[in-house]
């Protein structure tokens, strides 16, 4: 059967950015039929507001970036994600892939419309291998449910987005989620030994395996992880293990001010010679939201600013040796208290606040932007003193928490209640432009773990030289020649 080309009002990007006239088809009826043939009546989502609503959006709080699709469908396999591939290919239908839908660039979201491809049922742990330490699994495994599955051999996966108990490991590596634990172990991309993956053709490709050395041929792998779900769907993901630290402490350093606790950052790994497993920052600000939202009160009224500082490894000795020279140099470095976290209880106490804190300020106002700035580490308290300043040039509350070890803050620019809706819409690009211009001349970039998606889209070339984007629309191009999947995200075609 035919479709006729049709352009489609409407299917207008939110960052003003349109599908080309008569680039997809409408989802007809018959398509319809034939994505039920493909996975099931039951598993398609089609013609019914109320239950596609969910999958207009991620956790981007401001509504300006959803966009309904015009049908969900819950594949289970990977045969079935290449039938729905190869059908999206024949009639030009946009197809999103979607994990947990926790991202926060608008990755999962189908901004033309078309087909959401939800891979919620493909959830199984595959195998555990301790021998060669890996685990293989399905991209809608939830991320925290690995580390449940091999622990008792000792074993743990290093990934830890804060949204580790929602998020599912395949919106991890299309995301290349960095997370709490980055400044140690690295992004999620450090662990991916093997992918299988579905071309938006619907052709099934196998790379990489049980290897912690590879170099046949280009690594494609690397290419796909963080790739935002516009080259390939994730069907098999295998990642390696590390042992277990047989033990861990958290710090929780309550510092004055914001600038004390943000230049006490680099000194910890460069003066006390310490990587911990996480170096958080988290403004008075920050702190004060999470702990209203969780009904929960840490020593937080007198402090400016409090770093997380965990460290981990072989013993307690060692451990012990690595907090204490962190905890000495905060101190004189004008820290007023340090408090030592050592049981599961009050560690989680803590974790769970900086957690929270996306959470907590999501509820505060819709209009606010939520930045994933990364920059050389030793530039961090430089990028705070930019953010402080742009505060007080514009009258916007913007405050910042985040991984400070690995250089990646985030921060919310939130609107002020007492301004009308059109006063916020014009300031906001100017803050965000300053901000963006600061970060660029500390050598730093607009996203260190969320994922440009169409929410930074705009502002890629302030990062990219022309030479760089051109590579990166080829590479779309060539996997993706019809621009069908996850279509107007990173970079328009
Ligand atoms: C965090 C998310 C927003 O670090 O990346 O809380
Ligand atoms: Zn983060």
């Amino acid at each position: 059967m035919s479709t006729t080309p049709r352009e489609q009002p409407g299917r207008r990007a939110k960052d003003g950015s349109a599908a080309p006239a008569g680039q997809y088809n409408a989802l007809t009826p018959d398509i319809v039929r034939q994505l039920q043939e493909i996975v099931g009546q039951r598993y398609v989502i089609h013609g019914d507001a109320e239950k596609l609503q969910p999958y207009s959006h991620d956790e981007v709080p401001d509504p300006e970036y959803a966009h309904m699709p015009d049908c969900v469908v819950r594949p289970e396999s990977t045969e079935q994600i290449a039938a729905i591939m190869a059908l999206a290919t024949r009639h030009r239908i946009p197809v999103t892939p979607r994990g947990a839908g926790s991202g926060l660039s608008g990755g999962a979201v189908p901004i033309y419309g078309g087909i959401v491809l939800l891979c919620d049922r493909m959830n199984r742990i595959i195998e555990v291998d301790p021998q060669n330490m890996v685990v293989v699994a399905q991209p809608g495994v939830v991320t925290n449910e690995i580390n449940d599955a091999v622990r008792e051999h000792g074993l743990f996966y290093a990934g830890y987005p804060m949204s580790v108990e929602t998020c599912y490991v395949g919106g991890n590596v299309a995301e290349n989620a960095g997370g709490g634990k980055a400044v140690k172990y690295g992004v999620t991309g450090r662990y991916v030994l093997g992918l299988e993956l579905v071309t938006p053709k619907g052709e099934i490709v196998r790379l990489g395996g049980k290897l912690v050395k590879n170099v046949t041929g280009y690594d494609l792998i690397q290419l796909m992880v963080g790739s935002e779900g516009t080259l390939g769907v994730f069907t098999e993901i295998t990642l390696k293990l590390m042992p277990l630290p047989k033990a861990s402490v958290d710090l929780l350093v309550l510092f004055g001010t914001a600038e004390e606790a943000i230049e006490s950052v680099p000194a910890i790994m460069t003066t006390a010679g310490v990587i911990p497993t996480s170096l958080e920052f988290m403004d008075r600000t920050s702190v004060q939201a999470a702990c209203e939202y969780l009904n929960e009160s840490i020593p937080y009224q007198q402090a400016g600013a409090m770093l997380i500082a965990s460290v981990d490894g072989p013993d307690e000795e060692h451990v012990r040796q690595d907090y204490e020279a962190i905890g000495e140099l905060c101190l004189q470095r004008g820290a007023m208290e340090v408090y030592v976290a050592d049981n599961f209880t009050t560690s989680e106490r803590i974790w769970s606040v900086r957690r929270n804190i996306p959470e907590a300020f999501a509820i505060v106002s819709p209009h606010q932007a939520n930045e994933d700035l990364v920059v050389p580490t030793a530039a961090i308290p430089k990028l705070l003193e930019a953010m402080l300043k742009l505060s007080e040039k514009y009258g916007v509350t913007i405050p910042s928490y985040g991984h400070a070890g690995d250089g990646n803050l985030h921060t919310r620019i939130i609107k002020n209640p007492d301004w009308p809706l059109d006063k916020w819409r014009k300031t906001l690009p100017l803050v965000l432009e300053e901000l963006y211009h600061a970060t660029a001349e500390l050598g730093g970039r607009i996203s260190g773990e969320h994922g440009v998606g169409h929410k930074r889209k705009p502002y890629l070339s302030m990062f990219l030289s022309k030479q760089a984007l051109e590579m990166m629309r080829a590479i779309k191009r060539a996997i993706d020649p019809q621009n069908i999947l996850n279509p107007g995200k990173i970079l328009d075609s």
